[in-house]
């Protein structure tokens, strides 16, 4: 692959003056928002967005408002230097890079909320965050103008909220979802994994491991929804540093909570493993 240097812009207007040219000439645009620190999770919806566009938008803005006042905004980690350079390897033509300023002008009071689907599973262990995510998400789709926009199954919740934002504000955008990139033992990649001791990564695989368990046995006929989550949740909590938020079974489309696997679910955890919150799913295919 042909390697150029990707542009670094640091304003919203400057982005807006590009798409309007790059729009103008024909060309699809696809966006990935991230917080940075990107991992092969991060680069793997970049790739994904590569073969989707004629030019590929990566924003690396960590975002203030989706933080809770303990959580970990201060400490997130920031390598923007080294994350234009994994960036620069994969062809993206532009990194967007702003200030918290450029993207929350002093003043501003201006948010978008998601009802409903936030209720549930993360939402009421990080108040205020999906807020903080589509208010983000929107601005960044005010900059870059894309045609298309790659976010992460990973965050299962937050890509069904922002397909909500999308579907009700009827914004002229797709939003594709890219699978989980796990490490070799299955613990999903997340930034936040970096937070963890050595005792702490290797008790964090019992997510995953929980999560394939239940899997199996759905795939072999079991039905039953509660039952799949207290398996999950027993086999978290055998990990001494691991405590568990919530094991939840909801539809896949619209995140319902379900009891009986007669549809398309997924199933979802949090848990706090060590110090550090990690989330983790797996979509639960319809078995005849
Ligand atoms: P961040 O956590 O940096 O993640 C950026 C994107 O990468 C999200 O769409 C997320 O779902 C995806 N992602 C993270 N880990 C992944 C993995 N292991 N495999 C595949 N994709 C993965 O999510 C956010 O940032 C923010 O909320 C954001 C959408 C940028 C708004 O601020």
């Amino acid at each position: 692959m042909s390697r150029t240097e990707p542009r670094i812009v640091e304003r919203v207007d400057e982005l807006q003056r590009w798409a309007d040219r790059e729009r103008a000439a024909g060309r699809r645009i696809a966006l990935v928002p991230t917080m940075g620190a990107l991992h092969e999770g991060h680069l793997s919806l970049a790739r994904l967005a590569r073969g989707l566009a004629d030019r590929v938008v990566a924003s690396i803005f960590v975002n203030p408002t989706q933080f809770g006042p303990t959580e970990d905004l201060e400490c997130y980690p920031r390598e923007l230097d080294a994350d234009v350079e994994r960036l620069a390897a994969i062809g993206v033509e532009v990194v967007f890079a702003p200030s918290v300023e450029e993207i929350y002008p002093p003043g501003d009071s201006t948010w978008i909320e998601v009802e409903g689907l936030t209720d549930g599973m993360c939402g009421p262990f990080r108040p205020g965050h999906f807020r903080g995510v589509t208010t983000v998400v929107a601005r960044l789709f005010h900059a870059a103008k894309p045609h298309v926009a790659v976010f992460g199954e990973k965050d299962y919740q937050q890509l069904q909220v922002v397909r909500r934002m999308v579907r009700d504000l009827r914004l002229d955008v797709e939003i594709v979802g890219g699978p989980t990139v796990r490490e070799a033992d299955g613990l999903a990649m997340s930034s936040r994994n970096a937070y963890l001791s050595p005792e702490g990564r290797s008790q964090a695989r019992a997510l995953c491991a929980g999560l394939l368990e239940a899997r199996a046995l759905a795939q072999a006929g079991e039905r039953d929804a509660g039952y799949l989550a207290e398996l999950v949740r027993e086999r978290i909590e055998k990990e001494p540093l691991a405590e568990v938020q919530y094991v939840e079974v909801r539809d896949a489309a619209t995140l319902e909570p379900v009891e009986r696997l007669n549809r398309r679910a997924v199933l979802a955890v949090a848990a706090v493993v060590d110090g550090t919150r990690l989330i983790d799913n797996l979509v639960l295919e319809e078995t005849p």
